[in-house]
């Protein structure tokens, strides 16, 4: 069962993300992070910024491995998660370029890339810590709810609220956003030692709910975290407004 931490609201809980992460680096500078884009960790990203500017944290030798990308946008496209990256976090931190790892969703063979990214996790030496987010959904990177769940990299049609609440990026339509995107697997993600999933805000208390109580369900990918042994979930009050029946299956 994932360790349940509740936190008073989005602010507090990113500081204290932050102050965690600061403390990670210091035990081993080169720590290998899995990275998620959306709008939850973006106050964690800039709280990263606001320390490494005050000269609190150096993230000089840390490699990152984002969980997705859109398929066909390039690192250009402003509506990519390299734009998101580098406007939200890497333009305010220390770590170099050559050790940002994002899938290129413009790549010529789409299968070949996911089949590169996955080799650059393993010699990389996997990943130490995993931050993720959840869609309502339940997705986890884009492994969308499915009779079957993929488990390395690998191709994905997105759903039509995956796509909706990613419309921001493009312009405010949905019709404008890719309808397939690249997305580590299920376990690429669970093969991470460490995962801290952050979910904030009412509209994610049911699916925190369901991931941590209900069964463990394609239906449900998030569930699938129940069987990592150091997974930490991180909520603000509204995110665990429904969580009143921890434990009782
Ligand atoms: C994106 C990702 C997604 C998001 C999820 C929640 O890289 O991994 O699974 O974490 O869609 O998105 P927000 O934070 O916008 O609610």
């Amino acid at each position: 069962m994932p360790k349940v931490t509740i936190l008073p609201d989005e602010k507090i809980l990113s500081r204290t993300l932050a102050a965690q992460l600061v403390a990670a680096l210091r035990e081993k500078p080169d720590l290998v992070l899995g990275l998620p884009t959306g709008r939850t960790p973006i106050r964690l990203y800039h709280e990263l910024g606001a320390r490494y500017a005050k000269g609190e944290a150096d993230l000089s030798r840390v490699t990152t491995f984002n969980l997705d990308e859109f398929l066909g946008v390039g690192p250009e496209h402003p509506g990519s998660y390299h734009a998101f990256m580098q406007e939200h976090l890497f333009a305010r931190v220390n770590v170099p370029p050559r050790q940002i790892n994002i899938l290129n969703g413009a790549a010529s063979d789409p299968a070949e890339e996911c089949a590169r990214y996955e080799s650059a996790i393993v010699a990389a030496g996997g990943i130490d810590l995993q931050l993720l987010g959840i869609g309502t959904n339940g997705h986890i990177g884009f492994n969308e709810p499915a009779r079957e769940l993929a488990g390395k990299t690998h191709r994905v049609v997105l759903k039509a609220s995956t796509r909706r609440s990613n419309a921001a990026l493009f312009g405010g339509s949905e019709a404008n956003v890719p309808r397939e995107a690249l997305s580590m697997g299920m376990a690429t993600i669970l093969r991470a030692r460490r995962i801290i999933m952050i979910a904030t805000g009412k509209s994610k208390a049911g699916c925190v709910n369901r991931m941590v109580n209900g069964p463990i369900t394609t239906r449900m990918p998030a569930s699938f975290l129940q069987l990592h042994r150091d997974v930490e979930l991180m909520l603000d009050e509204p995110a665990a407004g429904e969580l009143s029946v921890v434990g009782s299956g």
